[in-house]
C-alpha cells in the first residue's frame, strides 16, 4: 500500500485522473437513473391501429362475444402491467401465427398488418425493458 500511494504521489496527474474518472461514472450513472425515472416512459402501442382491431377483430373478441376469452376492445394502448402486456403479446403471436383472423374471415390488409406488428414488436421490447425495471 504504502508504495502504491507514493507511486500515485509522485504522479499526481494519474491520481487525479482516476478520480475525475470515477466522479463522472457515477454522476453518469445517477443521471441516467433520474432520466428514467423523471422521463417515466411508458411503452405504448399507437392508437391509430384501434381501427384495424374493431374492423377485424371486434365482431368475436368485444362486447358482444368474447371468443377464446378474449376481448380487443378492451386493450391499453399504455402498457403498465406485465399482465397488459401479456395481452398484447397474444395479439402479436396470433397474427404472427396468422391464426387470426379465422380463414375463412375477412383478412387483414397486408401493409395494415405490418405496421401493426411492427409496432406491437416494438412495444414488447420496451414493455419488457421498463416492466422489468420496476420489477414488475
Ligand atoms: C370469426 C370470429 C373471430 C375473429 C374475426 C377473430 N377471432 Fe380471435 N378467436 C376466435 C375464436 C373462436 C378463438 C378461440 C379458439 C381458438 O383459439 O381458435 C379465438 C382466439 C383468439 C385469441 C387467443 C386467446 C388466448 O387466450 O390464447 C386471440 C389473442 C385472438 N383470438 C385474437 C384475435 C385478433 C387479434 C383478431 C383480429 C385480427 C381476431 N382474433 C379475430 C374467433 C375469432
Amino acid at each position: 500500500m504504502g508504495i502504491s500511494i507514493r507511486w500515485f504521489m509522485s504522479h499526481p496527474g494519474l491520481l487525479m485522473g482516476s478520480v475525475l474518472l470515477r466522479v463522472i461514472g457515477a454522476l453518469v450513472f445517477v443521471y441516467a437513473h433520474l432520466a428514467a425515472e423523471t422521463l417515466d416512459i411508458k411503452p405504448q402501442v399507437p392508437v391509430r391501429h384501434q381501427a384495424l382491431l374493431q374492423h377485424n377483430c371486434q365482431s368475436c373478441h368485444g362486447p358482444d362475444k368474447q371468443k377464446g376469452k378474449f376481448r380487443v376492445d378492451e386493450l391499453p394502448y399504455t402498457i403498465t402491467t406485465v399482465e397488459a402486456a401479456e395481452r398484447w403479446q397474444k395479439v402479436l403471436n396470433v397474427l404472427n401465427a396468422g391464426d387470426m383472423p379465422p380463414e375463412e374471415e375477412k383478412q387483414l390488409d397486408g401493409l395494415q398488418k405490418t405496421e401493426l406488428l411492427e409496432d406491437l414488436a416494438k412495444s414488447m421490447v420496451v414493455a419488457r425493458k421498463v416492466l422489468s425495471d420496476q420489477g414488475g
